[in-house]
């Protein structure tokens, strides 16, 4: 069975990357050979040699352990402009084939122990047309996890893309709330969070503090699957990758 997870979030820059990226170190420190797809980019920029690259792609490759030459592999397309796909590739001049980004994530899926993938934007980010980041999810039968941010407004972007997910059919694994910082939270963040847990009915598998410098050598990538590893549920993400869900619901 192809083992996976699909990385969304309540908004972009949120920190799905991170995440991602963090938890692709700890399961890569614990010697599993692990897959990362960036099945589509947006807001690419050129390589001194002239390629338009994806910096998500190349953090996550850096977090797998992954070369250059699996560049097309992990992100198959990758656009210049940064607007949601549906939109960056109309402004390039550019057809998106869903089928093919679906079919570079099972690509990925049939040939790692386990594989990660990210999202763009939000769940109803628009891909292609009227196909959205929920469309690829869907098709993928992967289970997702949703990435939160800690403070105001977070509420209602939660609980309204979980609302989303379940409406569609898709397996939610749980929540990650990024930049958590302990000893700076306030009733703000903790109430925050219960509203969340409440209204959702689902697995907090993580809070994740912020860091002072994000980098992507082969130490700190180590120390990030460290953190993860310290701050993520990461057995329990194991086994929801296997097939399994916590949402009562689906
Ligand atoms: N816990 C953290 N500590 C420090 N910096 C962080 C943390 N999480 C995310 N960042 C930084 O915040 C920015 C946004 O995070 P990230 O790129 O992971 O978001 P994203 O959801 O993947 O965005 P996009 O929708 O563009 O793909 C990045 O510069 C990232 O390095
Ligand atoms: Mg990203």
């Amino acid at each position: 069975m192809n083992r996976g997870l699909f990385i969304t979030a309540t908004d972009t820059e949120v920190g799905k990357t991170f995440i991602c990226g963090a938890i692709t170190a700890a399961l890569k420190g614990r010697g599993i050979y692990v897959g990362v797809v960036k099945p589509v980019a947006s807001g690419g920029v050129y390589s001194s040699a002239g390629k338009l690259l994806s910096e998500d792609a190349t953090f996550l490759m850096a977090a797998a352990g992954l070369g250059e030459d699996r560049r097309q592999a992990v992100n198959p397309v990758c656009l210049l402009p940064a607007l949601t796909p549906a939109v960056a590739a109309i402004e390039s001049g550019v057809t998106i084939n869903t089928g093919l980004l679906e079919n570079a994530c099972r690509a990925m899926l049939a040939a790692s122990e386990i594989t990660l993938i990210e999202g763009v934007g939000g769940i109803t980010a628009p891909i292609w047309q009227d196909y959205l980041v929920a469309d690829s999810i869907l098709a993928l039968g992967l289970p997702a996890v949703i990435v939160a941010r800690p403070n105001l407004g977070t509420i209602n972007h939660t609980v309204l893309t979980a609302a989303y997910a379940r409406q569609r059919g898709i397996k939610l694994a749980g929540i990650i709330i990024n930049r958590w910082d302990e000893e700076q939270v306030t009733v703000l963040e903790r109430s925050n969070l219960a509203y969340i847990e409440r209204l959702t009915g689902l697995p907090v598998l993580g809070k994740f503090p912020s860091v002072s410098e994000v980098k992507q050598d082969r130490q700190a990538m180590e120390q990030l699957g460290k953190m993860a590893e310290q701050h993520l549920a990461m057995d329990r993400l194991i086994d929801l990758m296997s097939g399994g869900t916590d949402d009562a619901s689906s």
